[in-house]
C-alpha cells in the first residue's frame, strides 16, 4: 500500500499546461522580474491585499531582505526559538543579534509576555512566526514595540490565514512568505515579502534591485549598480506554478481546515494546535510523551510524521547557554503529522486510528 505523506503538493492539469507553456517559450527567468514573475506578484497582492510585493526564490531571501531593510546591524534583533533557522540567519546575514524568547505553550507563537522581558534600548527589530499558520499577536507585539522597533512577520506557513478580519500579509510593515514545495501554495522554490508602510513603494523598488545584483537605472541593455545585491529573483517556472496554486489556494486551505477540524474533534492526545478558521494549517502538531516510539510505529503503518522544530538557540551554530522552558519541553513531544490536501477519507481515518493508539 502506498504511504502517507507528511507534505504532498496540489498538482493538476492547470500547472502541467503552465510548465510545458513557460518551457516552450524559451523565457525561463528574469532579473528583471517582468512575465509571470510581476503577473504573480500584482495577482498575491490582491490577494492578501497588500500595498507592495516583492517575489523572491525563497522564505529566506525574503527574510533576508526584508532584514535589510530595518538597520538591524549590531542590534539585537527579538525572535521565537521554535522556528526554522532561516528565522535567525535573515539576523546573521544582515550583521543583527539574534535574542530569542520562549513561545506560548498553546499557540507556538511568540510570547509577547517574553519580548517584554527582553525588549530594551538594544533592539532594533522583532520576528514573530505564525506558527503552523496560527497568528501570532501582531497587534500585541506592535503595542509593546516602540517607535523605532521595526516588526518582520514570518509568515513562511500562514498563506492565507487570517488576523482580525484580514489576511496575513495585510497589517504589517514587512511580511515574508515561503512558497517551498511543502508550503500551502508551492512552487519548486520560491519567497515574497510583501511591504505596507507608507515608504512601501520606494522600499519594493530598492528590494528589486537588490533580488538581482544591486542593479540599478537600467535602460535597454545599459545599467548601473549602485549598492550590494544579491540573485534571489524568482524564475519564470516558480511564477508559472505559483499562479496556477494560487486560482486554488482557497478551496486548498479550506480543505486543510476541514481536516483540522476533524482531527480537533478526533483525536486524543495531551496537547494539539488550537482549532481556529483563522489558521491555515500549514502543520498540524500534537505532543507525544514517547515520541522515538510514537514515530516508528506511524512509520510501520506508512504515515510519514515530522518534528518541527529542534529550537534555533540548541544548534550548534547558534548554541547559547539560555533557558527556554516551554521551548525546549515541547521540542523532545513535538510531532507533525500529514495535513495536506491531498488525503483522502481513509487517509484520514487511518491517521485519526493509529495517532490515538499509539499517541500517550
Ligand atoms: C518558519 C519558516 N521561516 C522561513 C522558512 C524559509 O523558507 P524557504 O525554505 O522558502 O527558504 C521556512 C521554510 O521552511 C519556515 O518554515
Amino acid at each position: 500500500m502506498k504511504g502517507i505523506k507528511l507534505f504532498d503538493p496540489v498538482i493538476d492539469e492547470h500547472e502541467v499546461k503552465k510548465v510545458v507553456k513557460t518551457l516552450k517559450s524559451g523565457f525561463w527567468a528574469s532579473g528583471a522580474g517582468g512575465g509571470q514573475v510581476h503577473e504573480f506578484e500584482t495577482k498575491f497582492k490582491t490577494f492578501i491585499n497588500s500595498k507592495s510585493c516583492v517575489a523572491v526564490n525563497s522564505g529566506t531571501a525574503a527574510l533576508h531582505l526584508a532584514a535589510s531593510l530595518c538597520n538591524i546591524k549590531g542590534k539585537e534583533v527579538i525572535l521565537p526559538s521554535l522556528s526554522f533557522v532561516s528565522t535567525a540567519h535573515a539576523i546573521m546575514y544582515n550583521g543583527g543579534k539574534p535574542v530569542f524568547v520562549d513561545v506560548d505553550p498553546h499557540t507556538l507563537c511568540i510570547d509577547p509576555e517574553e519580548i517584554k522581558k527582553k525588549i530594551s534600548k538594544k533592539t532594533k527589530c522583532i520576528i514573530p512566526v505564525h506558527f503552523g499558520g496560527i497568528p501570532a499577536d501582531i497587534k500585541r507585539i506592535q503595542k509593546l514595540s516602540k517607535s523605532n522597533v521595526m516588526i518582520i512577520e514570518d509568515a513562511a506557513h500562514a498563506c492565507g490565514s487570517q488576523y482580525n478580519g484580514k489576511k496575513i500579509g495585510s497589517h504589517g510593515d514587512f511580511v515574508c512568505f515561503s512558497f517551498h514545495p511543502v508550503k500551502n501554495l508551492a512552487m519548486p522554490a520560491g519567497g515574497l515579502i510583501s511591504i505596507n508602510n507608507h515608504n512601501h513603494k520606494k522600499m519594493a523598488d530598492d528590494l528589486k534591485s537588490k533580488r538581482w545584483c544591486g542593479i540599478s537605472n537600467r535602460k535597454y541593455t545599459d545599467y548601473d549598480v549602485d549598492k550590494i545585491g544579491w540573485n534571489f529573483y524568482m524564475n519564470e517556472f516558480s511564477a508559472a506554478i505559483g499562479l496556477a496554486q494560487l486560482e486554488k489556494i482557497q478551496k486548498m486551505n479550506n480543505k486543510r481546515k476541514s481536516i483540522a477540524k476533524i482531527y480537533d474533534k478526533e483525536l486524543n492526545v495531551s496537547r494539539k494546535i488550537p482549532f481556529t478558521k483563522t489558521c491555515v494549517y500549514h502543520l498540524y502538531w500534537i505532543c507525544v510523551n514517547d515520541r522515538q516510539f510514537f514515530r516508528k510505529k506511524l512509520l510501520e503503518k506508512g504515515i510519514e510524521t515530522g518534528t518541527h522544530y529542534k529550537p534555533i538557540h540548541q544548534m550548534s551554530f547558534y548554541k547559547k547557554s539560555i533557558k527556554l522552558p516551554i521551548t525546549e519541553k515541547i521540542a523532545k513531544q513535538i510531532v507533525t503529522i500529514p495535513i495536506h490536501p491531498n488525503l483522502t477519507e481513509n487517509n484520514i481515518d487511518k491517521i485519526i486510528v493509529n495517532v490515538n493508539r499509539f499517541a500517550s
